[in-house]
């Protein structure tokens, strides 16, 4: 009897298990199918926080459709919290209507027409960050909705959430987005608590790994409304050292979106800080008003060279290779066999920063050409090592090509 039994349920057991695992495997390949390379756009959060509206949405989508933006590949508008202010009837969420007359559909066509794409934030909590309603218990409804008004992007954060399981929340809203069909990449706000990125791989397309970043080099510090803590850039950098072999085409960290423009940071601070955000396969997503930009923040934003160490299709994200007090060496594997190297100095006076061929994984004997990424220059071939003077609190950021 024991045997009869074994022998017609376990079949059954291993074909549903079978089922279960293909059809996990194809969700995965599905969700990562729609960011093969890191997303590249801007968010209202840093320079804007709850102040958003369609006119600032639309003024945004005019700025990057024109300023060369959207021509070095930024693509995605996406609106952080405050948009949302209850639900009707139906339970479906309804946007400011004081902020956002026309709906988020028309916005969504709007921005469509320029050809960018549109993003929305939710929370997987009761509530968001900022007190608006929260998408827990209505996660496959909000899904359906953001569909029907064309959203493309979403941004899902971790406010109010209280005892519940982050790789189970976070699953449920990725499989309510998938299921309506439309192509909507994940972005997962969770701030690293639950260490997403040891299981996020195919849930979500990016995945927080820190708290909130804040506009400053270094520290951790009380943000101008006196919410406590936002990280300073460095504090931030430091953290993604160890998380490179969990990212890769369709799945990425995400240490935040840039401050680069908002004003706490020198020029050559924000240099670095985008140097980093490159080479770290990084979400660029912008945080900074595009409408009114100095020609250094134009440029640092619009590095094509900077941007396609970004975008490398290996999607190998770099790694710390060598730290010597403030002198350190980050590097990454390029597709074409080339290497993107930081030389970066976070002391307080120039010094000289050496990247070895060995701890780039190139023979010693090999001569290869270095390009620098921000003057635009070839400086010349080298064996065996490549030093550089970098001022202080700067990078240098060059390609190394045998
Ligand atoms: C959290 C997130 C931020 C932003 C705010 C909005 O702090 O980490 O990026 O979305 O909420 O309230």
């Amino acid at each position: 009897m024991d045997r009869n039994w074994r022998s017609s349920v376990a079949p059954g057991f291993v074909v549903c298990a079978l089922i279960l695992f293909a059809s996990r495997a194809s969700a995965q390949n599905q969700r990562d199918a729609i960011a093969q390379t890191p997303p590249m756009g801007w968010n209202s959060w840093n320079k804007f926080g709850c102040n958003v509206s369609e006119d600032l949405i639309k003024s945004v989508a005019d700025a990057i459709a024109t300023n060369g933006m959207k021509e070095a590949g930024y693509q995605y508008v996406v609106i952080d919290d405050c948009w949302q202010v209850s639900r009707d009837e139906n339970e479906f969420i309804v946007a400011d209507q004081q902020r956002f007359p026309s709906g988020i559909k028309a916005l969504a066509d709007y921005v469509h027409s320029e050809g960018l794409k549109l993003g929305l934030y939710s929370d997987a909590g009761t509530k968001t960050c900022d007190d608006r309603p929260g998408s827990q218990g209505h996660e496959y409804q909000d899904a359906l909705q953001y569909a029907r008004w064309g959203v493309d992007y979403l941004k899902y954060d971790w406010c109010n959430t209280g005892t519940r399981n982050a790789e189970e929340a976070y699953t449920t809203m990725s499989d309510a987005l998938l299921v309506t069909g439309r192509p909507i990449v994940f972005s997962m706000c969770e701030w690293g608590t639950a260490k997403p990125w040891q299981w996020a791989k195919g849930i979500g397309n990016l995945w927080r790994t820190t708290g909130d970043i804040g506009d400053k080099w270094e520290g951790v510090f009380k943000s101008p409304e006196g919410n406590c803590c936002l990280n300073g850039m460095v504090d931030i950098l430091d953290l993604q050292a160890g998380l490179d072999a969990f990212a890769g085409p369709g799945h990425w960290n995400d240490p935040d979106m840039l401050e680069v423009g908002n004003g706490g940071m020198t020029i050559p601070e924000y240099r670095a800080h985008f140097s980093f955000w490159a080479l770290l396969a990084a979400p660029l997503i912008a945080g900074n008003d595009v409408r009114s930009m100095t020609p250094e923040i134009k440029e640092i934003l619009t590095n094509v060279e900077v941007i396609a160490v970004n975008q490398d299709e290996l999607g190998r994200e770099g790694r710390r290779i060598r730290k010597d007090g403030d002198l350190e060496v980050w590097a990454r594997p390029l597709s074409d066999g080339s290497r993107a190297v930081i030389l970066f100095n976070r002391g307080k006076s120039e010094q000289e920063v050496t990247a070895r061929w060995e701890e780039i994984a190139y023979p010693n004997h090999l001569a290869a050409r270095v390009r620098d990424l921000w003057a635009h220059k070839d400086v010349g071939s080298f064996t065996g090592e490549y030093s550089a003077k970098v001022a202080p609190h700067s990078v240098a950021m060059v390609k190394i090509t045998p």
